[in-house]
């Protein structure tokens, strides 16, 4: 079991486990445009060739990234992957310039044990100001604003 950066042919296996999670409203849903936009961004852990994970690592700023679409097969939940993608990232993204990596979330617990902590949505001007503005939960927003400074 390996992280490999995402290639063209991992596309439709991303965008399927991603739906997984995005029809019952836990993430965002991506469309194939946007994975293949943003194909430099993703990572995928995989074994034998099947994708177990994903994870994406938006840059949003001088030294502010987000991780986006992390999802992690059912099947395999539990079993560390979502961990070492985070890890992973973590890792590669001073070598961006990035020293604070975000996540809006409802998996707190998983993100302070991966060394987050709890912030103001307030805090994050980058990501309310490009997203939130035009997100329908604007006014109503329940996910949690975390960070990790990193570097
Ligand atoms: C959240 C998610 C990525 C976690 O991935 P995972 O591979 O199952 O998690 P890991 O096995 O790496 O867990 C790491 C630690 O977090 C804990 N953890 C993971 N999910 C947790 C949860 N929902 N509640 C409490 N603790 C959790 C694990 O028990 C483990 O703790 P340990 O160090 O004491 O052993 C995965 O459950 C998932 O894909 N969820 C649906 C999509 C989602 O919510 N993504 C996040 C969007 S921001």
């Amino acid at each position: 079991m390996d992280i490999y950066h995402a290639v063209t042919s991992d596309v439709k296996d991303i965008y399927d486990l991603i739906q997984i999670y995005a029809e019952k409203g836990i993430v965002l849903p991506r469309t194939y445009l946007s994975l293949y936009q943003h194909l430099q961004c993703l990572y995928v852990m995989k074994q034998d060739n099947n994708i177990l994970g994903v994870a994406g690592l938006h840059v949003l700023g001088p030294d502010l990234a987000e991780i986006q679409s992390l999802v992690v097969s059912p099947d395999y939940a539990g079993k560390g992957i979502g961990r070492s993608l985070v890890k992973r990232i973590i890792s590669d993204a001073p070598k961006l310039g990035i020293s604070r990596v975000m996540s809006f979330t409802y998996e707190t617990e998983f993100f302070k044990k991966c060394g987050f902590k709890i912030v103001e949505k307030e805090t994050l001007p980058e990501k309310v100001w490009v997203d939130c503005m035009n997100c329908p939960k604007f006014n109503c927003c329940d996910e949690v604003a975390m960070i990790r400074y990193v570097g």
